[in-house]
């Protein structure tokens, strides 16, 4: 009697466990160690990049920071970033939300975190990170070293309050002490050092591998008809897309960015970015916050703005329902898009640009007349032509590349 208890308690107690294993339905149960390769991946490694984006980037400040990048570091970095374990219940990991496949965003509107409860905003893309002095879509964070154990802290993401636990846990692992002596020649695993390895990890993802950056290369010789159409239409002063979104990095609060000429007889905004002409290099130390500038007729675009979808925001932003004007890099791969993540496809933002764009007392002066709405009334080939060329900003070796992806899965 005794032993069939004992088997019927056992049985419970198994069907309690695969239960819980199965739970989650979506997550699959991560390999108990990550494959690595014998000799690191290298993180620096520049050769995808278009020639025109790496002098530039190689003429700014930003080099130094790239250079200080260390592959066994970033490698750690690598699998700190797959890791469940780096959540209190080792439910989610950054990958969770952040997906190779979809540019290191997330396919779903609200992203879910540890607990089952959903993110307020939809998961940002990891696009060129390094060059940006405005994370967040309210630019709370200035840095991505500062950034990066924001979402091991937080409430709904990862919910590792206690920092301490977290380097007690790992330390606990097979792979942790090994991975940390590689990276810093002690196997002692600290804060700082999670905290570095995560940013070098962060910063070593650069997509500059496009048929657009391609076509800086070679003056859009593979561009088609449609897509040099769109270009046009983007930088035109009738759709003004590139005054907020600039090149080469399609947001506004790039460190390397193009101060746009205005060309009035074909209104057209010119980069001078092919020439090698007037480079803006904005270094966060000297200037924090700064951003855009230069946009010869229009004024100058702060990094967040009201580009008027609602009349009253739910989430007001950084202030007034003002977001970080996001990089439009790969944002073929990033669907769905905005702050909450509510179009679900590129027409339906050019549609909102074209037509819906609501007056709110702090929408950007560009999408205003006369102190009221102007939408911008795009034609039909104007808004095709806008999302073909959005569609030459998708870097594929990017999503592909190796030393990027999941190290627990290869
Ligand atoms: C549960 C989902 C979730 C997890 C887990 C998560 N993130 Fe995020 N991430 C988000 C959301 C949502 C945002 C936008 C938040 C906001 O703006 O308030 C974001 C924003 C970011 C950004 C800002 C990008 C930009 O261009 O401004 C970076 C970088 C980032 N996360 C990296 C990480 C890293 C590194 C980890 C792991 C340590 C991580 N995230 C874990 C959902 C998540
Ligand atoms: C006044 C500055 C401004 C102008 C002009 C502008 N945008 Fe934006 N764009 C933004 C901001 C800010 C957001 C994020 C808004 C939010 O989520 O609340 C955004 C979001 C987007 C997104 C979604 C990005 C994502 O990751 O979810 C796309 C696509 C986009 N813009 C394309 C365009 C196109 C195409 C044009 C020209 C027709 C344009 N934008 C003109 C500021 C601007």
């Amino acid at each position: 009697m005794k032993k069939y208890i004992f088997t019927l308690v056992s049985a419970i107690a198994l069907i309690a466990v695969l239960q819980g294993c199965f739970r989650t339905g979506s997550v699959v149960p991560a390999a108990l160690k990550p494959v690595l390769p014998d000799n690191p991946y290298n993180y620096k490694d520049q050769s995808t990049w278009s020639t025109n984006f790496k002098t530039t980037f190689d003429n700014s400040f930003l080099k130094s920071n790239h250079d200080l990048i260390d592959n066994n570091i970033a490698t750690l970095g690598r699998v700190l970033f797959y890791d469940t374990k780096l959540s209190v219940n080792n439910m989610t990991s950054c990958a969770s939300c952040h997906k190779q496949n979809a540019a290191f965003s997330d396919v779903s509107a609200l992203s879910k975190g540890f607990e089952g409860k959903m993110t307020t905003r939809n998961s940002m893309p990891i696009i060129n990170a390094m060059m940006t002095g405005d994370l967040f879509w309210d630019s709370r964070s200035h840095s991505v070293e500062d950034l990066v154990l924001k979402p091991l802290q937080h409430k709904v993401e990862m919910g590792m309050e206690s920092m301490e636990l977290l380097t007690q846990k790992l330390a606990k692992t097979e792979y942790y002490p090994e991975l940390f002596a590689k990276a810093y020649g002690s196997d002692v695993i600290t804060e700082n050092g999670i905290q570095v390895a995560l940013a070098q990890f962060v910063q070593s993802m650069i997509t500059a591998n496009s048929k657009y950056d391609k076509g800086l290369d070679n003056d859009f010789a593979d561009f088609n008809a449609m897509e040099k159409k769109g270009y046009e239409v983007f930088r035109s002063a009738k759709a003004k897309c590139a005054s907020c979104h600039i090149e080469p990095n399609f947001t506004a609060s790039s460190f390397i960015q193009t101060e746009l000429q205005f060309d009035p007889n074909n209104q057209v905004f010119f980069p001078p970015f092919f020439n090698g002409g007037n480079v803006i290099l904005i270094d966060p130390k000297i200037e924090p916050g700064m951003g855009g500038g230069g946009m010869g007729g229009y004024g100058a675009t702060s990094n967040t703005t009201n580009i008027g979808l609602d009349v009253v925001y739910a989430d007001q932003g950084r202030m007034n329902g003002q977001f970080k004007i996001p990089s439009l890099r790969n944002i073929e791969l990033t669907a769905p898009y905005m702050h909450d993540g509510r179009f679900s496809t590129l027409e339906e933002v050019v549609e909102h640009y074209s037509k819906n764009v609501q007056p709110h007392s702090h929408l950007d002066t560009k999408f205003m007349d006369n102190g009221s709405v102007k939408p911008l009334e795009l034609s039909e080939l104007e808004k095709q032509a806008l999302i073909a060329f959005l569609k030459t900003l998708t870097d594929n070796t990017f999503i592909q590349d190796k030393k990027f992806s999941n190290p627990f899965k290869p």
